[in-house]
C-alpha cells in the first residue's frame, strides 16, 4: 500500500486490507512515528522512503523482496498512481499498467480514449503554447474552459467568454506546462463512483456537487456541499449512470475505486468531465459510510483482495457534507446559529467537526475541507437539501 497513512482516510483503507486477510507492507514518506494508529496497527512492515524518488522506492522494494513476496500494489492517492503502475510493471504484478493509468491522469489522453468509444466529451484540445491556445479557442468557440491537463481542486482553471478575456487569463497560465482547452459545458455537476472487481461494478455512488466546483472556487462566501444520493435510479441521473459504466468499460478498468465527474445539461444530455482510478477525496468515503451505514473501506479492501464484497453496501440515506467556510480573516471568534439548527434537526446531523473558537481559519482557496465539516442525512432528498442549504 503506497502512502498507507496519508491523506488521513488512507489509514482506514490500509486497515481494511489487513482485515481482509492481506499482509500489508506500507511504503510512504511519513516518518513511522507520524503514521496514524489505524495504519500502524494494520501494517506487517513499513518502508519509509520518499515517494517522489522512484529509484529509491524501487530499490527499497528490491531489498524487501529478499525477505517477502509482493503480490499486489495498491494506491488510492492521485499523485502516486503512476508510481504504483511502474512498480507493477517492474515486478510483473497484476493491476493497472503505466499505459492504462495515463488516461486516468492526463485529461487530454483521457478524453481521446473516451471519444474513441463514442462517448460525449466537451470539444477539446491540448497545447503547450500560447499560439496553440488561441488556435484551439478559434476552433472550439466561446465560452470555453482553460485548465491544466493534470490539475486538481480546480486550480488554474478559468472560464473564458471572449477573446478579450482569454488575453487577460493567459498570463496567469504561464507556469502551467500543458493546458486543456475545452468547450464550456453549462449544467449541473455529478459524480459516478464505483468499487469494481474483475471489471464488474460491485458498488455505485453518485454525488451531486452544489454549486458547481468552479463556482465554489470563485466565491468565498459559499460553503460547498456534496450530496451522496440515495436513489440513483431516477431518470434525471440515468444518462450519467449509463455513461459511467461505458467509461469504465472503455478504459478497461478492472479492480478498485473509480471516481468520475460528469455534467448534466438542462436538456438532459450527459457530458463526460473527468475520471480518476481512485476514491474521491475530501472525506467522501466517510460520506458513503454515512449514506449506507456500511464500511466502504472494508468493502474496497475485500474487492481488491478477494474480488468480491461479502457485505454489499446499500444506499439508505441521502448524505450531505457541508464544507463550512467561516467569514472574515484571522481566528475563529464564535459560531452562530448552530444550536438552533441542531435542536431542529437532531439525529439527522451525524457529524459536527468545526474548527474550535480561537483556531486560525484555513486557507479556503487551498483546501476544500475549509473551516470544518457538517454531515447530515435523510432518506428523502428534499429535507436533505433544506438542511444543507440552511
Ligand atoms: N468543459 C467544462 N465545462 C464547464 N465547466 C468545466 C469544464 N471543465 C472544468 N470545468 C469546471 O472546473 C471544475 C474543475 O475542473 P476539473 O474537474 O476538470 O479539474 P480538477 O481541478 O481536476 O478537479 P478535481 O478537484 O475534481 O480534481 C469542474 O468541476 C467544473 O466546475
Ligand atoms: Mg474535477
Amino acid at each position: 500500500m503506497l502512502s498507507p497513512g496519508y491523506p488521513a482516510e488512507m489509514a482506514y483503507f490500509t486497515r481494511g486490507l489487513a482485515a481482509a486477510g492481506a499482509r500489508v507492507i506500507g511504503v510512504g514518506d511519513q516518518p513511522p512515528s507520524a503514521l496514524p494508529a489505524a495504519a500502524r496497527e494494520a501494517l506487517a512492515h513499513y518502508e519509509h522512503v520518499s515517494l517522489s524518488d522512484e529509484g529509491a522506492v524501487l530499490a527499497a522494494l528490491h531489498g524487501l523482496r529478499q525477505h517477502a513476496q509482493i503480490d499486489q500494489v495498491e494506491c488510492l492517492w492521485e499523485p502516486y498512481m503512476i508510481l504504483a503502475a511502474r512498480i507493477r510493471e517492474v515486478f510483473g504484478l497484476p493491476g493497472l499498467t503505466v499505459a492504462q493509468t495515463v488516461p486516468f491522469r492526463d485529461k487530454e489522453r483521457m478524453k481521446q480514449a473516451i471519444d474513441a468509444a463514442g462517448i460525449r466529451t466537451p470539444r477539446h484540445a491540448s497545447t503547450t503554447t500560447v499560439a496553440g491556445v488561441w488556435e484551439a479557442a478559434e476552433r472550439i468557440g466561446y465560452p470555453l474552459i482553460v485548465k491544466p491537463i493534470a490539475g486538481a481542486g480546480s486550480a488554474d482553471t478559468y472560464r473564458v467568454d471572449s477573446a478579450t478575456e482569454l488575453a487577460e487569463v493567459l498570463p496567469f497560465l504561464r507556469h502551467v506546462p500543458e493546458v486543456s482547452v475545452e468547450e464550456f459545458v453549462d449544467g449541473e455537476e455529478f459524480t459516478y463512483d464505483t468499487v469494481c472487481a474483475g471489471g464488474e461494478v460491485l458498488f455505485e455512488n453518485m454525488l451531486w456537487y452544489r454549486p458547481r466546483p468552479l463556482q465554489m472556487k470563485m466565491h468565498e462566501w459559499i460553503s460547498p456541499v456534496s450530496i451522496a444520493l440515495r436513489d440513483i435510479s431516477v431518470p434525471h441521473l440515468a444518462a450519467g449512470r449509463t455513461m459511467g459504466r461505458e467509461v469504465i468499460a472503455a478504459l478497461g478498468f478492472q479492480t478498485g475505486f473509480t471516481h468520475m465527474e460528469w455534467y448534466r445539461k438542462a436538456d438532459g444530455e450527459a457530458v463526460f468531465g473527468e475520471i480518476g482510478a481512485r476514491v474521491a477525496g475530501a472525506r467522501i468515503a466517510d460520506l458513503i459510510n454515512y449514506a449506507t451505514d456500511g464500511d466502504v473501506y472494508a468493502g474496497w479492501a475485500e474487492a481488491v483482495v478477494h474480488g468480491r464484497m461479502s457485505r454489499p453496501l446499500e444506499r439508505r440515506y441521502n448524505a450531505g457534507i457541508v464544507f463550512k467556510r467561516a467569514q472574515g480573516a484571522g481566528r475563529i471568534t464564535h459560531v452562530e446559529g448552530l444550536q438552533k439548527l441542531l435542536g431542529e434537526y437532531g439525529d439527522h446531523v451525524v457529524v459536527v467537526d468545526l474548527l474550535p473558537v480561537g483556531a486560525p481559519r484555513r486557507d479556503w482557496r487551498a483546501t476544500l475541507i475549509s473551516d470544518g465539516t457538517i454531515v447530515v442525512r435523510h432518506p428523502e432528498l428534499q429535507p436533505l437539501i433544506e438542511m444543507t442549504d440552511r
